[in-house]
């Protein structure tokens, strides 16, 4: 998806960030996000030889579709039922799990990870550790892509830089190349018409064939 900053949407009822939280942001519309892939995926899988794929928080599988599109045997997960079944209404040639990736994580190794902007409202959300996790699903020769949102929180909190994140995967340099550690603008329409460029954060990584 191509989208702004924030997930403030949900109902007062659930706890920012929970998983009825999650529920009620996509069932609040039939469609919440552009439907666009996300730019720093595509330009990022255009160089890559399709395999398997993990799309990690796939929300409505914008993403996920576009992998697929280009020949790859995809896996998307989101904590969210309505979510997912939104990415099978778009492509249902996918393979949708279900995982509230704070517990579980789904198993196998896969050639590309894609977490695009998983990221949460709740403060105590583990993104660090899901993302260490998710080293563990690269296999040999395979990419981990992280592109998170920069600057600030909603609550004027710094976000994680990609060297942040980077440091919080705590992979060996023996094992894995860098690909890219960079804070990438993009530029967002608002709804009154203006842009404004905010910045993305780009974690790339390989993990070296053995
Ligand atoms: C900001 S959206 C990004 C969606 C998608 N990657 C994109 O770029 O369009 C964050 C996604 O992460 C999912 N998510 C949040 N917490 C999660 C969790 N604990 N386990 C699995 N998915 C989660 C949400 O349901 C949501 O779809």
């Amino acid at each position: 998806m191509t989208h702004g900053h924030g997930h403030q949407t949900g109902t007062a009822e659930a706890v920012p960030g929970s998983p009825q939280f999650w529920e009620e942001f996509y069932r609040a519309r039939p469609q919440v996000f552009s439907g666009r892939v996300n730019p720093i995926l595509a330009q990022t899988a255009e160089h890559l030889r399709p395999g398997t794929a993990l799309d990690l928080g796939a929300g409505e599988g914008a993403d996920t579709a576009w992998l697929a599109e280009h020949g790859w045997a995809v896996t998307a997960v989101d904590v969210s039922t309505t979510a997912l079944d939104r990415v099978l209404e778009r492509n249902s040639d996918v393979t949708v799990e279900r995982h509230d990736l704070t517990a579980t994580f789904p198993a196998g190794t896969f050639d590309l990870v894609n977490a695009q902007y998983l990221q949460s409202p709740d403060e105590a959300f583990p993104r660090e550790a899901i993302l260490r996790r998710a080293t563990a699903a690269v296999a040999p020769g395979g990419t981990l892509l992280i592109v998170g949102h920069g600057g600030h929180a909603t609550n004027h909190a710094p976000q994680p830089t990609a060297h942040d994140v980077l440091t919080a995967l705590a992979i060996d340099s023996a094992t894995w190349d860098v690909d890219r550690c960079e804070t990438v603008p993009r530029v967002v329409t608002r709804p009154d018409g203006t842009e404004v460029s905010v910045p993305d954060e780009v974690t790339q990584v390989r993990r070296v064939l053995v």
